[in-house]
């Protein structure tokens, strides 16, 4: 399994967006740069839009991994791909048509991606999982940076790598709020092979050490 780290840009210093990009994921351990998009719809708060993708993309050496909590995100699809998104995810909760949805991303050519809520349960992806190239857990209510790991997200993780297992899919496990350097050697563990952390990240004095840590975290 892989064992990879997305940085949140919410955590970061948006005054300073291209100096954070620079120096916390272009010359760290980084291996993708995680972008929150939200509608105050889907979720309670606004966040990054298509601007700010675009600006990041301009930025940063890494891949873009765009995880939409917006309510209907078929309506956008073509204009983050434009932005610069190399993996687009979008919520179960939020797509009514989502095996559309996940080919209308494939065919623009971005890595497909579905969320699911704390509540949500795994065995929702049955009939989808084999069309997946990542499944993003959601381990904190979304809209928010900041909060506390949920522990039934380890259960979740573990039912998933089954699925995927099971089925012979090739989806990537994202897990994504409340990581840190005490928690993240166990949901590797769990099965992950991404780990989100927004605030662990760029709130640390080290960021680079703080990336570090998360990848190597219980080896
Ligand atoms: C929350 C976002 C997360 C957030 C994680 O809705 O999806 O990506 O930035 O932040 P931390 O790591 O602070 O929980
Ligand atoms: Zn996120």
């Amino acid at each position: 399994m892989a064992r990879l780290i997305a940085p949140s840009l919410l955590a970061a210093d948006f005054g300073r967006l291209q100096q954070e990009i620079d120096a916390v994921v272009n010359k760290s351990e980084a291996d993708m740069l995680h972008m929150d998009v939200m509608d105050g719809l889907f979720v309670p708060n606004f966040s990054i839009g298509i601007p700010v993708v675009e600006a990041a993309r301009k930025y940063c050496t890494k891949p873009l991994d765009v995880h939409l909590m917006i309510v209907k995100p078929e309506r956008y699809l073509e204009a983050f791909h434009s932005a610069g998104a190399s993996f687009l995810t979008v919520h179960l909760e939020a797509s009514k048509h989502l095996n559309r949805t996940i080919q209308e991303i494939k065919r623009l050519g971005m890595k497909a991606g579905v969320s699911l809520n704390p509540h949500t349960t795994v065995s929702l992806l049955e009939e989808i999982i084999t069309e997946l190239d990542l499944v993003l857990i959601m381990s904190v209510n979304p809209g928010f940076g900041g909060q506390r790991f949920i522990p039934s997200s380890l259960d979740k993780i573990k039912k998933l790598r089954k699925l995927i297992d099971e089925t012979g899919s090739h989806a990537l496990i994202e897990v994504d709020g409340g990581i840190d350097e005490i928690n993240a050697g166990m949901i590797f563990e769990a099965g992950a092979d991404i780990l989100v952390a927004g605030t662990s990240v760029f709130r640390s004095s080290d960021p680079v050490k703080a990336i570090l840590q998360l990848k190597n975290a219980g080896l």
